[in-house]
Order: structure tokens, then C-alpha cells, then sequence
């Protein structure tokens, strides 16, 4: 919290004798014009000071001016509890505990951008009560290999979804006065060799898959901040790099916000100065090895800095346009004053998190329509698994949280039978028993000596007597599971699992499997159990939006935002033997081709004809809906012009729900090779039983391009394309054609 006396000394002290405010304090003044006014009044080293941290997660304002300092906070899912001045670890406040909301492939499974405004306002008035300026996410890195360990905290393979979902997250965090800080900008789609990587992608792959969500978060939700990302992109750091800040954020997509360095991702001062860096944080320089006070003194853009500009080597001109883009985001931020005071661990941000969890929750298999769960008085239902217990709120890297609460499954399950049916609990198996990061631990413990065999046996002889078995397991938060810094070695679920879950099979047929991860999993085992749901990383409210699901107080609507492979091999990023890169010799740089190109998740398993476990965009419901034949409202679109491309769509079941209409767009004859089909527009419908509405999509030139990396722009070739509208990506149920003059 900022110290309120010396913080209203310092403003006073800004205010001249008769009162009239300098501009850059006025905030009915142009954020412009009060940018220019602070900077012609900072001197050279107030300039370098603002450009960089002075402690583990703030920047310095300019305390002569009343320039407050600049708060950042982790992370995307809610705000990271108080670490000390310099360190990573807890500084053991009381107040700083949080509501944890789902991690975002949770939010980009709702396939609902009304979600994700919910989302970007409940977190944003957290970070608001806390103090915070910044939030350090979301993250849009698409989700490219099955094994990386972040992909938790990211939207999904499609580069569409991602963008849809990104802005209204943006619009609404940064409505309160808190700035998005969208990550990790780019190319960082796994862990493994996350600073050495050198991504080698081909333009026209940068720009149709991996650039679209961050430059949806720039241009149409107006992100105030940038993170660079820690790997190379051709051999410069993503942080200092010429290409993607000066060339493409700052030059093509006209972004006018800062650039902030991943934390320990600057590396090179020249290169920090000329290649767009404007916030340098989390630098691993340990000044005090070298005698000096301060070690934020010898961040690359702190002394060294100076420096070079005190010997005439380099000028200041990169250095005002720095100092402007943190002046901006300090005025829309720390200096806006009509921004509130948000709310914390309020009974809406928790229904927030409920919700968003429900929506998002998959359906996979629902065979026999096993589920929802109607206990009747005696049911026995019987809970398995680690996962059904452990809690997840803590771990997982930066995004890891102190939270005020969080709900199991075990717990959501016991609350919703209550006094009705009896729950029981098994382990299972034992996977991580640990539970603690950075100094947050979650107090269970865990431990259980039993063998597997044991755990398995006492499963079993319970599944016998239960009506109805849910399993709940997957990954965790721990190294080497959906973790930052690592990533998986396989793409099979840890600890046994398998041979639990077919157990739990053969002993009962109503074994509903609960899957919790942030990735996705092999399942030998799927057709052995009537009914598998992918519930996500879901947070405070876990246990809450699980039994919603499970007992049918919400008709799970989420779909798949990404591809559920058989085996790795089945995956673009795998197939081709790319991952996880070559060593260069003589260096630590580890180049990895993105040889599978555009054929990214769905778009590979279309083109090379592989199926897949569950298709992206998969997700079933307790209802049905039918869809008519699609219409297209004229059978040929001019160079400027856009057809409606219509489909009726009805609840043919029995109980209100709702379905995601999927729109993609093939290009039969185009010169150049392109996936089988490409996501260019969805709809989330609401549908009472019987109920039938008519969905509309627009369709536009710029819907049917591909990026021309020759000529450096999107080009939509004349001829004959396909509208397909359907429930999944493998589940296509009407097209049809129309022509681009
Ligand atoms: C981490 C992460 C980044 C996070 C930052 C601060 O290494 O890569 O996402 O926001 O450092 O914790």
C-alpha cells in the first residue's frame, strides 16, 4: 500500500503557490498533453529510473513530480499474494488472500466473450482493491504441443478463439484502471529451453497463427502493455527484438502502450534500447556483488544506460519514447483517479468464478446419459482420485495463488448430495503430496503409505456397492505436470491412473471420469466408461462448478479449445519430430522449427485425415440440437462486399441449454496450401426445449485470407469457398458454397 502521508507531501509540493495545476497532474487534460508536460519536466536520471524496477514487482515513479510508482501483479487467474521488497518469497501479510477464477483454457472452453468480460471486470476489481496497475496476463500463446507446461493459462490452438476472447477480458480489466499486460509476446508455446529457444517460424505462420490473438488484445482491445516472451525469434531475445516490437507491435498494429520485459528476460542493454524494451523487470543482475547499493542500479536499463548516453555513444531519443509509454500507462493507470477501489473476495467475484467454471466445463462422453447424477435417497456415490481432494490453487509457477478459499470436488460433490445420497471417497493413487510455492502452502497433507495395489483394492471393493463412481484425477500444478518451467514428458496421465480408472470400470459400468488439467491427456481407457468430462484448473469454486455440471444445475456447454490427440504422434508439433528442438553447437541457443507450419491442432488433423481422441470444438450437453440447412444470402461476394451465411438451429431435446454454433471456412482452390478448414466465427445460443432460432454469421473478404508472405499482406484469391456450420470441428452439419468475385 502506498504511504499516503509522504504521498500527498510529494503532491503538494507539486502544486504551485497559486494553485493551478501542471498539467501533466490534470486528468481533465489530454493523457497526451500530460505525458509531454512530465517529460519536459523530468531530468535524465528521473527518466532512466522510470524505464525500470526498483523492487521485485514496481517501478519507480518520479517521486519529485508525484508520479506515483507503477504496480504490477501475477497473474491471470487472480492476484498473486505480497512478496518482499526483493524476493520472491511471502511477505507473510494477512489481507493480500484472493479469488482464484478458472484458468483461462477454462474461459476460452466457455466459447463466450460475454464470460470473459465477466472475467476481466471480477479480476480487475481485485487487482484494484490491492493497489495494483498492472496485471501481468492475460495469456494468448497458442496452444501447440499437448506437453507444454503453461498451456493452462492460455486460450487454446485457434488463433480466432483466442482473439475473441482476449478483447472483451482487456475492455473490461482495463475499465477499472488496471492495464492488461497480454503474454507472452511471442512464440513461447513451450517451457522446455523457455531462454534458450529460438523459435524458427515462417512469416506466414507468425501472422496467421501466433500474432492474431496478441494483435486482437492491441488493436481491438486496446491492451495497454505488452510482455515480451523469453525465447529468441530470429537469434534476438523476444524482449529486445527488432521484429516483433519495432516492426510489427509498434509499426504495423500502431501500439502506443508498453513493452514489459518478462522477468529476467532482458539481456542486453544496446539491444534494449534501440529493439522496443520499455519496462525492464525481474533482471538477474546481482548488484551488490558488485558493490554497488542498489542492484536495480545495474538492471541493462539502469546505469549501463546512462552511461552510454553520458559518453555521447547513444542519444535520447529512444529513451523519451520509453519514458512516454510509461508515463501513458502510469496516466491510465496509477494517475487515473477515477478508477474505484474494486472489491475483493466479494460473493460476486466467487459467483463469477462458479459460473465461468461451469460454462467451461467439457462434456466429453456422456454414453447412456449416465450423467446428470439424480440421487435418489440411498444413492451411494463413491469419489476416486487424488485430484477430488488436492488443491490446485497453489503451484502451477507465477500464476500460483493464496487463496481465501477453494472448494474441492470431493467437497462440491458432498455439498450437492447432501441429504440425499451418501458420498464415499477413495484415493485411488498418490501422485504429488507436496504443496507449497513460494512460500504458499496449502496445509493438506497429503501423505498416504499404502501401496498402489492397496489404493486400487480399496477403490474397487467400494466401487462394488456405489451406484454411481466418479473418478477425478489428471494433472496437477507440479514440475513436469502443467507447470511453468517444464514441460510434460508424455502425453499419458502420471501416477497410474490408468490402471485405476480401468479397475474402477470393470467393477462398475456407471464410472464417470473427471479429468482436471490444463492439457490434454491420452485415454486408452475411453471406451471402457460411459461418461468423461474435462473439467479444467478451476479455482476458488472447483468443487461448486463440477457438482453443477454433474448434478445437472448446469447443462455443461463448454467445447474443446483444443485438440484432444490419440497418441503424440498425432499432434503437428510431434509428427514431425521438431519438438523439442536442436542445440546450436557451440551455444546454448536451442533452435526449434514450427515445421508443422499452419497446420496447427485441428488444422493438422484435418489436412493429414488423423482422428482425433475429441476433436477441438467438442462438447456435449444434456439436450440435443438439430440444425437446418445452411443459406447464404448471396451465392457470390464482391472484392468490399459480405454475405449472411444462416443456419436454423433447434433444441430438439428436453431441457433448456446451449450450443455453440461453429462457422468455418474452406478455400477448395486456392494457389497455396491451406488446412482443410479454418474457425472464422462462432455463436453461443440459448435454446429453450423446442425453441429454434435462426444463427447468422457475416462473412467477409478478410475471413477468407491467407497471409501472402511475399507481397507481406492478407490476400483473399477469387474463386469458389465453403461456409461449414456444426457443433464441433468433426461434427460438421450443414455447408455450403458461395463464390468470391
Ligand atoms: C515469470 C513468468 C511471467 C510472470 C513473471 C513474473 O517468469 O514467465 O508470466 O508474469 O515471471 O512472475
Amino acid at each position: 500500500m502506498k504511504n499516503l502521508a509522504s504521498f500527498a507531501l510529494a503532491i503538494a509540493a507539486t502544486l504551485p503557490a497559486f494553485g493551478n495545476m501542471p498539467a501533466y497532474r490534470d486528468t481533465s487534460k489530454p493523457v497526451e498533453e500530460r505525458v509531454e508536460d512530465a517529460l519536459a519536466r523530468m531530468t535524465l536520471q528521473e527518466k532512466i529510473n522510470i524505464i525500470h524496477a526498483q523492487s521485485k514487482f514496481c517501478a519507480p515513479g518520479v517521486p519529485r513530480l508525484g508520479i506515483p510508482e507503477l504496480w504490477t501483479t501475477d497473474g491471470p487467474h487472480g492476484i498473486r499474494p505480497e512478496v518482499l521488497w526483493d524476493e520472491w518469497d511471502q511477505a507473510g501479510w494477512t489481507n493480500d488472500s484472493c479469488v482464484a477464477f478458472p484458468a483461462l483454457t477454462c474461459l476460452a472452453a466457455t466459447w463466450n466473450p460475454d464470460m470473459a468480460a465477466l472475467y476481466g471486470t471480477s479480476i480487475g476489481e481485485e487487482a484494484r482493491y490491492r493497489g495494483k496497475d498492472v496485471l501481468l496476463g492475460p495469456g494468448v500463446n497458442i496452444y501447440r504441443t499437448p506437453l507444454n507446461g503453461r498451456n493452462f493459462e492460455y486460450m487454446g490452438e485457434d488463433p480466432l478463439l483466442a482473439s475473441r476472447m482476449v478483447v472483451p477480458y482487456v475492455k473490461n480489466l482495463q475499465a477499472l484502471g488496471v492495464a492488461a499486460c497480454v503474454k507472452h509476446y511471442a512464440l513461447n508455446n513451450n517451457e522446455v529451453n523457455r531462454h534458450t529457444t529460438n523459435a524458427v517460424v515462417d512469416d506466414r505462420t507468425l501472422y496467421e497463427i501466433y500474432l492474431p490473438a496478441f494483435k486482437a488484445a492491441v488493436q481491438e482491445g486496446g491492451a495497454w502493455s505488452i510482455m515480451g516472451a523469453y525465447n529468441y525469434y530470429k537469434d534476438q531475445h523476444a524482449c529486445h527484438n527488432q521484429y516483433l516490437l519495432n516492426d510489427i507491435l509498434k509499426g504495423e498494429w500502431g501500439f502506443d502502450g508498453a513493452v514489459i520485459s518478462d522477468w529476467g528476460g532482458t539481456h542486453d542493454t544496446r539491444q534494449a534500447i534501440t529493439n522496443g524494451l520499455d519496462l525492464e523487470f525481474g533482471s538477474w543482475t546481482n548488484g551488490l556483488s558488485n558493490g554497488a547499493s542498489n542492484a536495480y542500479d545495474n538492471y541493462y536499463m539502469a546505469a549501463p544506460y546512462l552511461d552510454l548516453i553520458r559518453k555521447g555513444e547513444v542519444g535520447t531519443k529512444e529513451l523519451d519514447d520509453k519514458v512516454r509509454r510509461v508515463l501513458r500507462l502510469t496516466f491510465r493507470t496509477a494517475m487515473d483517479y477515477s478508477k474505484g477501489s474494486g472489491a475483493i473476495c466479494s460473493e460476486e467475484h466467487y459467483d463469477a468464478a462458479r459460473r465461468i467454471g461451469a460454462e467451461g466445463i467439457v462434456l466429453l462422453r456422456n454414453e447412456g446419459s449416465v450423467l446428470p447424477i439424480r440421487p435418489a435417497s440411498g444413492t451411494r456415490i463413491l469419489v476416486v482420485g487424488e485430484n477430488a481432494v488436492k488443491m490446485m490453487t497453489v503451484g502451477g509457477g507465477s500464476s500460483s495463488l493464496k487463496v481465501q478459499r477453494e472448494i474441492s470436488p470431493l467437497d462440491g460433490i458432498r455439498n450437492s448430495a447432501a441429504g440425499v445420497a451418501s458420498v464415499d471417497y477413495a484415493r485411488g493413487y498418490v501422485g504429488d503430496v507436496s504443496g507449497e510455492y513460494n512460500g504458499v502452502t496449502t496445509g493438506q497433507n497429503l501423505a498416504d503409505s499404502r501401496t498402489p495395489a492397496e489404493l486400487i483394492a480399496e477403490a474397487v471393493e467400494k466401487a462394488r456397492n456405489a451406484d454411481y463412481v466418479v473418478f477425478v484425477g489428471g494433472l496437477n500444478k507440479s514440475a513436469g505436470q502443467d507447470c511453468e518451467d517444464s514441460d510434460r514428458a508424455s502425453l499419458g496421465l502420471p501416477y497410474g491412473q490408468d490402471a485405476v480408472i480401468e479397475a474402477l470400470a470393470a467393477a462398475n459400468p456407471r464410472t464417470i471420469v473427471v479429468n482436471v488439467s490444463g492439457n490434454a491427456v491420452a485415454m486408452p481407457w475411453v471406451k471402457k466408461v460411459p461418461a468423461i468430462v474435462q473439467a479444467w484448473f478451476l479455482g476458488s469454486e472447483a468443487g461448486n462448478s463440477i457438482a453443477d455440471v454433474l448434478f445437472g444445475r448446469a447443462n455443461p456447454s463448454g467445447k474443446l479449445p483444443f485438440t484432444f490427440p490419440v497418441a503424440l504422434a498425432d499432434n503437428g508439433a510431434h509428427a514431425l519430430g521438431a519438438y523439442p528442438g536442436t542445440r546450436r553447437e557451440g551455444s546454448d541457443i536451442v533452435d526449434l522449427e514450427y515445421s508443422e507450419g499452419i497446420l496447427v491442432g485441428y488444422r493438422w488433423h484435418d489436412t493429414k485425415k488423423i482422428k482425433p481422441l475429441f476433436a477441438f470444438g467438442h462438447g456435449l450437453s444434456y439436450t440435443t440440437f438439430g440444425y437446418g440447412k445452411a443459406g447464404v444470402s448471396a451465392s457470390s461476394m464482391g472484392a468490399d462486399g459480405t454475405i449472411t451465411v444462416s443456419v436454423p438451429v433447434t433444441n430438439t431435446g428436453d431441457i433448456a441449454g446451449a450450443e455453440v454454433v461453429q462457422l468455418y471456412i474452406s478455400d477448395p482452390e486456392c494457389s497455396v496450401e491451406r488446412p482443410t478448414k479454418e474457425l472464422k466465427d462462432f455463436k453461443k445460443v440459448y435454446l429453450q426445449p423446442g425453441e429454434s432460432r435462426t444463427v447468422e454469421f457475416t462473412v467477409r473478404p478478410s475471413d477468407l485470407a491467407y497471409f501472402d508472405a511475399a507481397a507481406h499482406e492478407w490476400v483473399a484469391e477469387p474463386g469458389r469457398f465453403v461456409a461449414s456450420i456444426g457443433s464441433a470441428s468433426d461434427d460438421i452439419r450443414t455447408s455450403v458454397k458461395f463464390n468470391l468475385k
